[in-house]
């Protein structure tokens, strides 16, 4: 009996010579120790075909062969553990000295920043956002804002029809008949949004981004206009910059103007951004046409409006000194990484 015991321990003794992690100790554990399947287990069960008189002592050395098991695997697993977790650290070790791997961050589109920019300027000024569609009736676009079939200002912009009766609308100044039929003066709204023409060169692109300006009120004049596009150059260009106006012709207005501002590369003195001429023209603006407002059933004599458009690829071209409108649409990063301030 005592060398089936004996034999016991040797099997464990080189036995646990070949484990190599803790899981493996476990399992071999449980193949010698396991209550009712494990060697040792078995040996208790055995007790009953012992002869009486040497039960106690087969008991005893079952018993002893068990301890030492146990102490002998359960050291094992200590040091099988202790080993797993110093390895985890090995593997896991990290140099804090070592450079951090940057991670990349996006940043809006210079044309959704200006556009954000321009909002903010004048929504300080009360200045509410209504979005236009951009798919138009011919009346909205044209035939509402004094412009009717045959009439020689629809060459001024070519546009892209898509019946007879719809077309991708050429102007954000086709809000401005939306806003008006369905609210009553006071109005004050800004619309940005895109519009498109036939048109393609380096500054110009068959679709690109306006932002129109419209206030109707009691009272309104050129003056109003010029003291909110002062306050617009001023925030975009920069406190020095100054505004002027030139007549000009758009059939909605009456006074047309085209304002400039003085330039704000060489203050003025002129250089190759301005032509050497001191401004840049930035946009188109003046007083809303009599007509336009008749035309949304509001009333003349009693109101009077002023309306802008800005064009929101020139800006971003300006501020950021952009020389071909087509790198604001290719997304290539490093045109875009540039022009994020
Ligand atoms: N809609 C005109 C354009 O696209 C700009 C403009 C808007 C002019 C409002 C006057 C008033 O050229």
């Amino acid at each position: 009996m005592n060398a089936n015991l004996e034999q016991i321990k040797q099997e464990i003794i080189s036995g646990a010579e070949e484990l190599n992690s803790s899981k493996e100790v476990y399992e071999f554990k449980k193949k010698f120790l396991d209550g009712k399947t494990g060697k040792i287990g078995l040996l208790m069960k055995e007790m009953k075909n012992i002869a009486p008189e040497e039960r106690a002592n087969y008991g005893k050395g079952v018993n002893e062969l068990k301890e030492w098991a146990l102490g002998y695997l359960g050291e094992l697993d200590v040091k099988m553990k202790a080993k797993e977790l110093q390895d985890r650290y090995e593997s896991e070790k990290i140099d804090i000295s070592l450079p951090a791997v940057a991670s990349e961050q996006g940043n809006l589109h210079p044309i959704t920043l200006i556009r954000n920019q321009l909002i903010d300027i004048f929504s300080g000024m009360g200045f509410e956002v209504f979005e236009g569609t951009e798919i138009e009736t011919d009346y909205y676009n044209f035939t509402a804002l004094n412009t009717p079939q045959d009439h020689p200002a629809r060459d001024m912009q070519d546009t892209f029809y898509l019946s007879p009766e719809f077309l991708l609308r050429t102007q954000t100044s086709a809000g401005q008949i939306h806003v008006m039929e369905n609210k009553k003066p006071p109005i004050k709204i800004l619309s940005p949004g895109k519009v498109f023409r036939s048109d393609d060169d380096a500054t110009h692109s068959p679709m690109f981004t306006q932002m129109e300006g419209l206030v109707v009120d009691k009272g309104i004049t050129l003056c109003d206009l010029q003291g909110m596009l002062d306050v617009f150059v001023k925030k975009v260009y920069g406190e020095g910059t100054k505004t002027r106006l030139r007549p000009s012709y758009f059939p909605f207005t009456e006074p047309s103007v085209e304002v400039d501002c003085s330039c704000f590369e060489c203050g003025g003195t002129g250089c190759k951004l301005c032509k050497g001429t001191g401004w840049i023209e930035i946009l188109g603006a003046g007083v809303v046409n009599k007509k336009v407002l008749e035309n949304c059933g509001i009333d003349s004599e009693e109101y009077s409006g002023l309306a802008f458009g800005i064009g929101i690829e020139r800006t971003a071209m300006l501020k950021y000194g952009i020389n071909n409108i087509k790198h604001l649409f290719e997304s290539d990063l490093r045109v875009l990484k540039q022009l994020n301030d």
